[in-house]
């Protein structure tokens, strides 16, 4: 068991908070600001005990250089907004600009640090730029930041080495609570639906969700196609690993010597040609030809999964079902689909968890997010933490 802030004795201390503040901007507005509202519990703790609050975080990767469009004073604002009060904003996350705010705070005070990728040792772990950051504190440092803790950075490890305590923050708590509990004690039956475009990005998931006895694997997304065509199937012009097949051929063994279902997509959304976007239609998976492309799901395999949910007491959702960034060409359709069906199953009592932008997009998108049990802020992370890995930025945490 990690520290948490709670055990922290904050009054008057100048504490260092990492988020992932990591949020896509849109014309220097935050667009989807789960991540922010996320540390918002963290952050209002903090300030209620009367600690003097540094936010810092990384946006983008600006690869160790200063670029206006990776700025986080759009995120400094848009937060000054969510908690109604002012959010100082430092220049820089180190040197005259950081020390300057931070020194100006009062108790309860926040202030927010500019991009630490800006700084090329952040991703280096530097051991000199992780005790300048420390030293901004007073010797407290929280990780609130779940979606960046899959990274050794100066921020996320290097800094507990130069700080009296390092706890976990609420929202880091959460994540491993809930994720922990799917990978270490899930209520069955329990499904996991995955969708993205590789397989290679899920090999890891996908074996250790079989070693935890899932019951349902529902694969959906340009990665069900390095399945079919592993199994003889023609697949046209979509997208496939072709250096995956016999990868695939080995999970779909693994999955039925473990017992586990394992369902793919019986209809699909094709067209002649992507670009130009060329004769779309709905046909299902056997009479694919080989001029086709695959982008979606289709209404019969919303339908398929929707009816594996049924009876499920635990759901791990992550990655779109097509590409669901073609809204304006309806390819959005699937992974809606799902985000209503999990929704459904949430309603009828399944712990329902969902993690990855698009799924995470999906959700909201749908208008079904109050509805989920937990929505995770972690991309890599959250595969990472479920495929067992210890992930540093929890392990450089001090233990209760
Ligand atoms: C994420 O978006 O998954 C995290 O913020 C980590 O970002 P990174 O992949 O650039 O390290």
């Amino acid at each position: 068991m990690k520290l948490s802030i709670k055990d922290l004795d904050l009054k008057g201390k100048r504490v260092f908070v990492r988020v992932d503040f990591n949020v896509p901007l849109e014309d220097g507005v935050v667009g989807d600001d789960t991540r922010v509202r996320g540390a918002l519990p963290t952050i209002e703790y903090a300030r209620g005990q009367g600690a003097r609050v540094i936010l810092a975080s990384h946006l983008g990767r600006p690869k160790g250089e200063r670029a206006e469009k990776y700025s986080l004073r759009p995120v400094a604002a848009h937060l000054s907004k969510l908690l109604g009060g002012e959010v100082a904003f430092a220049e820089d996350c180190v040197g005259e600009a950081a020390r300057a705010k931070v020194d100006a705070l009062n108790d309860g005070d926040v202030a927010l640090l500019e991009n630490l990728r800006f700084h090329a040792e952040e991703e280096k772990n530097d051991e000199a730029f992780a005790r300048e950051l420390a030293s901004l504190c007073d010797g407290l440092y929280v990780n609130d930041a779940f979606g960046a803790a899959h990274r050794a950075h100066a921020s996320t490890a290097g800094i507990t080495k130069h700080v009296g305590q390092a706890a976990a923050g609420l929202l880091m708590q959460k994540e491993l609570d809930y994720l922990g509990r799917v990978i270490n004690n899930p209520e069955h039956p329990f499904v996991a639906i995955l969708g993205g475009a590789k397989v290679s990005d899920k090999i890891a998931v996908i074996e250790a969700l079989i070693e935890r006895r899932v019951d349902k694997l529902l694969i959906g997304g340009a990665m069900a196609y390095t399945f079919f065509k592993a199994e003889g199937f023609t697949v046209g012009k979509s997208l496939v690993e072709d250096d995956k097949l016999q990868t695939a051929r080995d999970i779909k063994e693994r999955a039925l010597a473990a017992g586990v279902e394992l369902l793919l997509p019986t209809d699909h959304q094709v067209v002649d040609s992507y670009e130009p976007l060329k004769s779309k239609k709905t046909i299902p998976i056997e009479f694919t030809n080989a001029g086709l492309v695959g982008l979606d799901i289709g209404v019969e395999t919303v339908a398929h999964f929707a009816r594996a949910l049924a009876d499920a007491r635990t759901i791990i959702w992550n990655g779109p079902m097509g590409v669901f960034e073609e809204k304006e060409l309806g390819f959005d359709e699937g992974t809606i689909g799902v985000a209503r069906a999990v929704a459904e199953a949430a309603d009828r009592g399944a712990t329902v968890i969902v993690g990855g932008g698009d799924s995470v997009a999906a959700i909201t998108q749908a208008g079904v997010a109050d509805r989920i049990t937990h929505i995770s802020t972690g991309g890599g992370a959250t595969l990472e933490f479920l495929a067992g890995d210890e992930l540093p930025g929890v392990a450089a945490l001090n233990d209760k």
